[in-house]
């Protein structure tokens, strides 16, 4: 199947590493230019050498996408650089474990700041050059905002914000025929998923039982699975798929855990 992406222009939030790298290296693959906006230049740089050893191309720019001024400055160094937008990918966050009672309420609006406020601000200044390429807008959510996790409050409150924004903007911006959609992940082996992870007892134990317990193959999904969602999402090929929250998560969230 053609998706149409040749050439597009895609920023990828947190594209440096892990799901967003999965998404940058997909997106490439089908000949889009991808955008990594991430806050480290050395690994936006190993990340766009190794889509380039892929036979792709990629760009950066730079930004700590906690600082609202940042967001904007990033999205106008995007339209400075490649004179149009044509996708935004929602996807820098972390996992931070500010709990109701490990927290406070610096920390807790630190977190949404993390992991929700940037997801409005890039789509906002991101906006008026979308509405020109009628492009489309892909929010990467977790299934914490279903499941809830424990000690992690201000993570679990942001996924509820990014698929309640994923509606809100989708009846938004209907009338720019500009899609928004959510792919929800639940357990992708990623450096976040790994840092996590060892802040928990026994960590391979851990690992070992949460994998057991997904449902199809009994396997962690693989960024690129996650990827391959969502650059469809992003593409014409979904052309009439708008407002949806789509799980790529082996049945995780949804299907029966004493399988
Ligand atoms: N890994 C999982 O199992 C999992 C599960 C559910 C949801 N998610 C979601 O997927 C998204 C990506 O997670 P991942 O596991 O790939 O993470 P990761 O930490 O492995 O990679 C994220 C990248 O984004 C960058 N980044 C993060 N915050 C940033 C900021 N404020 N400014 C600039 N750059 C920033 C990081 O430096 C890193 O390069 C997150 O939003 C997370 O909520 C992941």
């Amino acid at each position: 199947m053609n998706l149409n992406l040749t050439e597009k222009i895609i920023i990828v939030t947190g594209g440096a590493k892990g799901i967003g790298l999965g998404i940058c290296k997909v997106l490439a693959a089908e000949g889009a230019i991808p955008v990594i906006v991430g806050r480290a230049e050395a690994d936006n740089q190993i990340a766009v050498k190794e889509i380039e050893a892929e036979g792709g191309k990629a760009l950066t720019v730079v930004a700590e996408l906690t600082n609202p001024e940042a967001c904007k400055n990033a999205v106008n160094q995007v339209i400075e650089m490649c004179g149009r937008i044509d996708g935004l990918i929602n996807n820098a966050g972390v996992n931070d474990g500010v709990g109701l009672e490990s927290g406070d309420y610096e920390k807790f609006v630190a977190s949404i700041h993390k992991n929700l406020v940037h997801y409005y601000l890039m789509a906002q200044h991101a906006l008026p050059e979308l509405k020109k390429t009628k492009g489309a807008i892909v929010n990467i959510g977790s299934k914490t905002a279903d499941t809830g996790q424990g000690n992690t409050s201000a993570y679990a409150a942001s996924n509820g914000g990014r698929n309640a924004l994923t509606r809100e903007w989708a009846v938004e911006l209907l009338k720019y025929g500009i899609r928004v959609n959510s792919v929800i992940v639940a357990e992708c082996y990623t450096p976040l998923y790994e840092t996590w992870i060892n802040t928990l007892e026994n960590p391979e134990q851990k690992l070992k039982e949460i994998t057991a317990k997904i449902p199809l193959e009994n396997r962690m999904t693989t960024a690129e699975e996650i990827a391959n969602m969502v650059v469809f999402l992003l593409s014409d090929k979904s052309s009439h798929t708008t407002g949806q929250l789509i799980y790529v998560d082996g049945g995780y969230t949804h299907l029966d855990r004493s399988l």
